[in-house]
Parts: C-alpha cells; structure tokens; sequence
C-alpha cells in the first residue's frame, strides 16, 4: 500500500484529501529541521504538497513578501529536498495564476506546454517553486484552476462577478477522485499535468447559472485595490485521456 503523505492539511484540499486517507505531514514547511523529522518518522512514498499562502491579494502586499517568498518558494524547496533525501516522490499543488491570462482569443488555451508569465506576486511565487523541478527527480507539477462547491460559491454571495475573468472551473468532488486517480497511478503521470475543469467560463456565468439568475451583479474592470488576476487563465490539458473529463456544468 503506497504511503501517501501531504503538507497544508488543515487547508481546502487538504480535509478532503485526508477523508480519502491521505495522511498528514504536522510540519511548518519554512523550518527544514522540522520538515526532515517529520518526514524521517513516516517515511512516505508520495508528498503532496498542499501548504502555501493561497489568497492573492495577501501575497501582493509588500510587508508580505518575506512571508510568501519562505513559504510558497522555500518552503517547497525544503519539502521537495527532504522528499528526494527519503525516497519519496513529490507533487507540487500549483495554479492557473502561473499563466498571464492575456491570449486573445477563446481556443488559445493553456496546456501542460505552454509558456507561464505570472502577472501577480502569487502566481510569481508558484512558477518560482515551479522551477525546482528541474533540480530534484521524482518532482511533479499538479495544476489546477478555481475549485469550487457550494460552501465556496455561497461564501461569495452578493458580491459582483467579474465577467472578464475566465477560470475552468472544476467541482471539488471531481477533483479530489481525479487526484486520488492520479497518485495511484502516480509513475504513468507526466511531469506536469493539468487537472481542471473541461470548460472555460467566466465567473459572471458560473454564478449566473449556479443561482439561474442573469441579473446578478457584473464588473467589467479590475478592481483597483486587488491584486491583478489572470483574465483568461483557464486551463486544458494535452493527456485528456489519462483520468476523467469533467465540465463545471457536470
Ligand atoms: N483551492 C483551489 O481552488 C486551488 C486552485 C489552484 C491551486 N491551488 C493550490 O493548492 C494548494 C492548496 O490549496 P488550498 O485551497 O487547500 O489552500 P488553503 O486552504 O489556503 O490551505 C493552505 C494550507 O497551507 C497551510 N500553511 C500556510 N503556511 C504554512 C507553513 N509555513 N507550513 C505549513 N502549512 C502552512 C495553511 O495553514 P494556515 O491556514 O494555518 O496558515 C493552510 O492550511 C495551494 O498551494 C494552492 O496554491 C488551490
């Protein structure tokens, strides 16, 4: 039975990933003796690293730089280097934000191939860690764009939805089977894959549809006070025959 371990457990993915029977690492990852303990006692075949600072708009605030920077880039070189030091493969957890989200037109999409160019300091961070791929074996990249359910989009209610922000929106239940999928086949997964949602939308007409209201409130802008968003970030994937296809619509 393969020993599956993760990082960032108390985290959105990471309770549901620990329902699956994925067990967790108790470890702050900026503290590479704390990590090395951690791993030593359980010695796992796979890490799935999930620990990260995820909201956007934090992560762009200059008095947080230090504090993204060792955690969502030193913080994965510590996981990643103690992964290799036991033997045990690693999966990185990154995002659509890697891409710029600036293609003019619908079909050109972002595939495993294509050529990242973060426009926010978070994206920055994940292509950052992105990179040491190349200096540890058995490094794994897992992209994925906005996971969503009923307790996330409920939790936006009454705001505005951007309609110039495209995501390929993906159910949380289908992600997580599709991750488990994926670590149980683990050795026949490309270095890098995408697993999203089959279909781009923007979030004006995810919640149009989720709420079966055309009325809801729209903006057509950034707002200024936030971070920039990749508009067009959705992703695709070129192996769509390795795991299940599924549409935010499913
Ligand atoms: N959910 C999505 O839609 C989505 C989409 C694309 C990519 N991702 C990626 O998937 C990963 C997990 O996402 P998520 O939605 O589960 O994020 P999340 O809910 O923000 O969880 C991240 C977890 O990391 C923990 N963490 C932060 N700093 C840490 C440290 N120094 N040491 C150990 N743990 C630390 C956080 O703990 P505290 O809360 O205690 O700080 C939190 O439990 C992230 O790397 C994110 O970039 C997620």
């Amino acid at each position: 039975m393969t020993n599956i371990y993760m990082t960032g457990v108390n985290g959105r993915i990471g309770k549901k990933l620990a329902e699956q029977g994925v067990k967790p690492l108790y470890c702050d990852v900026r503290d590479l003796e704390m990590v090395d303990n951690t791993v030593s006692e359980v010695m796992p075949n796979i890490i799935v690293h999930l620990a990260g600072k995820t909201n956007v708009d934090y992560c762009e605030k200059k008095e947080n730089e230090e504090d993204v920077i060792r955690t969502n880039f030193l913080g994965v070189d510590n996981v990643a280097s103690v992964a290799e030091k036991y033997g045990a493969t690693f999966v990185l957890l990154s995002s659509d934000h890697v891409f710029s989200g600036k293609r003019w037109l619908p079909w050109h999409t972002y595939n495993e191939k294509s050529s990242p160019l973060p426009v926010n300091f978070y994206g920055l961070t994940k292509l950052a860690a992105e990179g040491l791929r190349k200096l540890y074996p058995n490094f794994k990249i897992v992209r994925t764009s906005y996971l969503f359910d009923k307790e996330r989009l409920d939790a936006t209610l009454g705001q505005s939805y951007p309609s110039f922000i495209h995501r390929s929106f993906m159910y949380f239940p289908h992600f997580i089977s599709n991750f488990m999928l994926y670590l149980n086949q683990i050795d026949k997964m490309p270095d890098i894959l995408h697993i999203t949602g089959s279909e781009t939308v923007s979030w004006y007409k995810l919640m149009g549809e989720y709420l079966g209201d055309t009325d809801i409130l729209h903006h057509d802008k950034d707002i200024s006070t936030e971070a920039p968003r990749p508009h067009r970030a959705g992703l695709t994937t070129r192996y769509p025959d390795l795991l299940p296809q599924y549409s935010y619509k499913d």
